[in-house]
Order: structure tokens, then C-alpha cells, then sequence
């Protein structure tokens, strides 16, 4: 039997240790702990690769969305749309500012808003948009862009799930007014514990994200605003820089993969997400839509006795949520998929053979 993991960042480290350790050893040596040159070294290569002019290091993903949504002017009481089929960040970094999450909901065949209900959502006290880039797969930003054009709403990218994602020839986080980067370990630029950033064409909004990451701080025992904590780790901001050096190499492998589940789960007759018009998927997580009536229970365990791991992203949409369920918000096919979504392994070592017997293993427990 051939195990299948539904990642292996052991392998990845096995494969650079040397630049790792060094990277480690380097920030040990230099006693930078918190932000520093690691850090803005981190900043400037990341800001490139992605053709931003501005890259704010932080602690998080959910501290990038906070820094962003806040130095984009969003305030207690605005009104922020967003999709509930995301992780539950997406909705936290707009709450923590007192603001209000209006959820739409998502194409079926993309699972990324849907640009029309975006529109329909628009109130008054609406101030921006958070589109999330699901799976790694970019949005339809031309139809998000024309509603923020619109109504004179912001747009915040959340894509913490989708670095070096392309969309009409440009790169996924030069889409709109800010972008939102995770570094979650898992993540395709995954750090060794928490790390986030935020990049922006905007020096002044850079600048306001600066300071509040950094407790609104003007000198060292100087403070202009009430900021917080969101400070990126030294040693996370070496180890990312090293990573990134290989970042491209690991997105074409995950997209070699993308191309395997492809051709076989067409003839499994299971339905892939598709990629939105111009979209260029980098293939955080290859999700599958399992049939109507499938038992996704019974389907994981079956493929779990043959080897295969897999995951549920997200097995409870954000309104449906204990923290936020009022009832008042139906999203029909939201819902729907949350009850019919597999994602199956995807990372950049998976071999042609282990992407066969996960295909294989999910054509067993179908049939
Ligand atoms: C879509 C999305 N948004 C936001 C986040 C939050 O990122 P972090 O876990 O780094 O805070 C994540 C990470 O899991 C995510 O997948």
C-alpha cells in the first residue's frame, strides 16, 4: 500500500536543511529576534516576487487582514462583504475592528464570490471588499474590481491560500487596495510557526500598518496611535527568505500535480473547482466536489484504510459558525458545498503513483 500524507513538510525540510539551518543560525548569532533586518530583508524579496511596492511583515494571517482593513479606514459599525466558505480568520479580522462581516455567496464551479451578489450586498455603510482567493485559485477580480470602482469601496485581498497565484497575467496580491498573506507552516510559504504580511502599492497605508503592528509606535518610547502586537519573528522572516528562493520550483510541482488529479478524476467522473476566466491556480488545496448522496464520512475513512489522507476545507461555513449564527443568513451554495467538498493531498514531493492511489482510493469508496 502506498501512504499518501496530506503533506509532508518533513520531506521539504529534508530537501533544504542546509539553507534552513543557516538562515536559523544567522538570526541566532545576530540576537534579532523581533523585526529587524531579517524581517525587512523578507519584506523587500517578498514585495518583488509578487511586484508590490510595499510588504508590512506581521504575526499572522488574521493580523494582516486587521492591519489592512484598519489602514484602509475601515471602522466600527462599516460594513465589509466577504464569502463565509473561507477559514474563520476571514470574518475575525473584520470583527476585531468592530466592524461587520455581510457575507455573499460564492460561484459553484469556482467557490470564490461571486461578484453580482457582491454587488446586490452593497449598502450605505459598506466601506470595503475582502474576496478570498480559496484553495490558491484568484477570484473573478475584474468583476470584484468593477463593484468597489462602483460604490468607492476598498478592496482587501485575502490570500492567505494563494501566493504566486496569477489572474489575467498579474500576480494575486496586486489585485486590489491591499493584499493579506498567511505563513501558517502548511501554508504553500509556510514559516516555522505564525508569520503574515500585508503588501500594498499605498506608502501611506503601508506606513499606518508599520506603526500599528508595532503598538502605533513613532520612536522607541514614543506612540502616535493605539496599535498592537503584530510583530513578524526574526527567524521567521530568515527562514521565509529562504523558502521563497524555492517558492516558484514548489508551485510549478504543485501545478504538475494539479494536472495528474486532472486527467483521472475526469475519467472517475468526480468534478474538480475549476479556475476562474484568466485565472492561475497555485493549488493550495485540490478540492473535489464528491456526488450528490455521497456519505464524505464514510468516503474519508474508506480512503484513510487504504492510505489516503484528506481534509475538509471548510467543513462549517463562517455564518453558520456558533460564534456568529443568527440564523438570518442563508447562502445556498455555500451550504451546499460545504456538505459535498474533499480536498485531496496536494504538496510539492507528492509522487505521480501517490496521486494515482488517492484517485484510486476515492474511485473505491464512490463505487
Ligand atoms: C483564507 C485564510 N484567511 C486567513 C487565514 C489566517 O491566517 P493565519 O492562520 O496565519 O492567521 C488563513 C489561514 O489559515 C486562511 O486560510
Amino acid at each position: 500500500m502506498i501512504e499518501v500524507p496530506f503533506g509532508d513538510l518533513a520531506a521539504q525540510y529534508a530537501a533544504i536543511k542546509d539553507e534552513i539551518d543557516a538562515a536559523i543560525a544567522r538570526v541566532i548569532a545576530d540576537c534579532a529576534f523581533i523585526q529587524g533586518p531579517h524581517v525587512e530583508s523578507f519584506e523587500r524579496a517578498f514585495a518583488a516576487r509578487i511586484g508590490a511596492a510595499h510588504c508590512v511583515g506581521c504575526s499572522s494571517g488574521t493580523s494582516a487582514l486587521v492591519l489592512a482593513l484598519e489602514a484602509l479606514g475601515v471602522r466600527p459599525g462599516d460594513e465589509v462583504i466577504t464569502v463565509a466558505q473561507t477559514f474563520f480568520a476571514t470574518a475575525e479580522g473584520i470583527l476585531k475592528l468592530g466592524a461587520v462581516p455581510v457575507f455573499v455567496d460564492i460561484d459553484p464551479a469556482t467557490h470564490t464570490m461571486d461578484a453580482a451578489a457582491a454587488e446586490r450586498a452593497v449598502t450605505p455603510r459598506t466601506r470595503a471588499i475582502v474576496p478570498v482567493h480559496i484553495y490558491g485559485g484568484s477570484c473573478d477580480m475584474d468583476g470584484i474590481g468593477a463593484v468597489a470602482r462602483r460604490h468607492g469601496l476598498k478592496v482587501v485581498e485575502d490570500a492567505a491560500q494563494a501566493h504566486l497565484a496569477g489572474y489575467r497575467g498579474r500576480t494575486v496580491g496586486t489585485l486590489g487596495d491591499a493584499a493579506c498573506f498567511s505563513f501558517y507552516p502548511g501554508k504553500n510559504l509556510g514559516a516555522y510557526g505564525d508569520a503574515g504580511a500585508v503588501v500594498t502599492a499605498d506608502a501611506t497605508v503601508a506606513a499606518r500598518m508599520r506603526s500599528m503592528r508595532d503598538h502605533g509606535r513613532s520612536g522607541k518610547y514614543e506612540h502616535d496611535a493605539i496599535g498592537d502586537n503584530h510583530r513578524m519573528d526574526g527567524l521567521q522572516g530568515a527562514i521565509l527568505e529562504a523558502k521563497l528562493g524555492h517558492l516558484d520550483d514548489w508551485t510549478a510541482l504543485r501545478r504538475r500535480a494539479a494536472g495528474w488529479y486532472g486527467a483521472r478524476l475526469a475519467k472517475l467522473g468526480v468534478t474538480s473547482v475549476k479556475a476562474v476566466d484568466g485565472g492561475e491556480p497555485v493549488f493550495h488545496l485540490y478540492v473535489v466536489e464528491l456526488p450528490a448522496g455521497a456519505d464524505r464520512d464514510a468516503v474519508q475513512a474508506a480512503m484513510k484504510a487504504r492510505g489516503v489522507s484528506t481534509g475538509v476545507h471548510y467543513p462549517i461555513p463562517c455564518h453558520l459558525q456558533p460564534a456568529l449564527a443568527d440564523g438570518t443568513v442563508s447562502l445556498p451554495v455555500t451550504e451546499r458545498l460545504a456538505g459535498r467538498i474533499l480536498s485531496l493531498p496536494i504538496f510539492p514531493e507528492i509522487t505521480e503513483a501517490q496521486v494515482a492511489a488517492a484517485c484510486d482510493a476515492l474511485g473505491a469508496a464512490l463505487a
